[in-house]
């Protein structure tokens, strides 16, 4: 026999696990039992700094003391559909195999048709997210998910229509049911030979919109939210090939008062994560701004963050693109060859040297997020007003390092010299 479980019933369990399991990488500093509808983390927005002085943030309140993310989600969670187990296996012909699209480190992901929640008109389509709950971790992000894309609501981030939690005699369900982006994730069209590649200036769109998204996080709402994992697959892409940003379950509040970090063990993607969150733990927004830049060079170069595969020196994408500056006559040799030459070579060099920004092993000499935005909306920029020279300066360049350079000293630097076929373009 199962039920449904409510979100307090969760959190006392999890709270009972907790006294027994020393699993979780945060600590707790909440106290005390939140109303019964909303999915309190209490571990999970825990910090060394003390959270009851958190700074007003711009938007979203005119209330001088700023609320805590489950202070906000109380106010939304009747927003979210409380979706029965039954619904969701009618909704995926019981979880069907044929309608699974993707899967992640925390679950696998369907299609499905729901009902419109009025119960009028055609099915919605949407992802369901079934989450492999095999440890307190997993409890712990899908109520951050929950509560996190509870409360926030921007055209860069994907929205959460509901959740089913139940607790069965043998195992539990948690399940999160999105709104459908049809064309895959950033990744996917960045590196999968599979999935046509996208043009230059999609890939600009791509950027900013996700650019604005995480500037919502950081700088418009009453928190500060470190939104923690991006990366390309995070990014998910709508009809139009519009970016929002999805998995909340890393996701917490920014550190309090006018401290700079948040102090918590690392949690994360290998390959994204900044340099002073992974060896000290000092988590901020500016560890966001570092993940940005590393996926700045994905979408220069067509390279992952992180290829195993290759010889040492190039595994890593931003220690190799280290030896191609972006002022420096070798800099086009890094762009993607799926490109085909058809970038701005102008734009190209400047978001090079915004990656670089981002990338600065001091995280306060980073950009903030609104600069990242500015910059690259002056990319899009040089990408509109680009004369055929900005593109043709940009194959002469790369023909002008050829004729200087031999095959053997293209692969030393971990160039391929065969040409690669080019899918046809997504759109332009
Ligand atoms: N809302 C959605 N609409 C359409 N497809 C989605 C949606 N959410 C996820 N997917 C698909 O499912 C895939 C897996 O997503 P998921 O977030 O579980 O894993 P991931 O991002 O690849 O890895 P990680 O677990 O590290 O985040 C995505 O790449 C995407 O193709
Ligand atoms: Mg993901």
């Amino acid at each position: 026999m199962s039920f449904k479980t409510s979100f307090s019933q969760i959190l006392e369990e999890i709270s009972k696990m907790m006294k027994c399991f020393h699993i979780f990488k945060d600590k707790s500093s909440r106290s005390g039992r939140e109303a019964r509808s909303a999915p309190e983390l209490r571990d999970h927005n825990k910090s060394k700094t003390n959270s009851s002085s958190r700074p007003t943030k711009s938007a979203g309140s005119s209330s001088s003391t700023p609320r805590s993310i489950p202070e906000m989600y109380r106010e939304k969670a009747h927003n979210l559909v409380a979706f029965s187990l039954s619904e969701l296996r009618e909704a995926t012909n019981n979880f069907n195999k044929l309608l699974k699209i993707g899967v992640g480190g925390f679950g696998s992901v369907y299609k499905g048709k729901i009902r419109p929640p009025d119960g009028k008109g055609d099915h919605v389509i949407v992802a369901i997210k079934k989450l492999n709950i095999y440890g307190l971790q997993g409890h712990k992000e899908w109520v951050a998910e929950v509560q996190f894309l509870g409360v926030v609501e921007h055209p860069n981030l994907v929205k959460l229509l509901g959740y089913c939690a139940v607790d069965g005699e043998r195992r539990i369900q948690r399940i999160l049911v999105y709104e459908y982006l049809p064309n895959k994730s950033l990744e996917d069209h960045l590196f999968n030979r599979n999935v046509p590649a996208i043009p230059w200036r999609t890939r600009l769109n791509i950027i900013l919109g996700a650019a604005q998204g995480m500037a919502y996080l950081h700088e418009g709402l009453e928190v500060q939210v470190i939104y923690r994992d991006f990366k390309s697959s995070n990014v998910l892409l709508d009809k139009d090939f519009n970016p929002k940003l999805s998995d909340f379950g890393l996701a917490r509040e920014g550190p309090a008062g006018d401290r700079s970090h948040v102090s918590t063990a690392p949690v994360g993607t290998y390959g994204y994560a900044a340099p002073e969150y992974v060896s000290e733990g000092h988590l901020s927004t500016r560890s966001d701004i570092y993940s940005f830049g590393v996926v700045l060079y994905e979408i220069l170069t067509g390279r992952r963050a992180l290829e195993r595969d290759r010889p040492p020196m190039q595994q890593k994408l931003i220690e190799w693109v280290k030896q191609f500056p972006a002022d420096s006559m070798k800099f086009t040799m890094i762009i993607d060859p799926r490109l085909r030459n058809q970038y701005s070579l102008n734009a190209a060099r400047r978001i090079a040297k915004l990656a670089d920004r981002c990338l600065n092993k001091n995280a306060r000499e980073r950009p903030t997020i609104t600069q990242v935005v500015e910059v690259l909306q002056q990319a899009i920029q040089d990408s509109e007003d680009a004369s055929p020279s900005d593109t043709r300066d940009a194959e002469a360049s790369t023909s002008r390092s050829s004729r200087v350079m031999t095959n053997n000293q293209f692969k030393k630097m971990g160039i391929n010299t065969t040409t690669r076929q080019t899918s046809h373009a997504a759109q332009a």
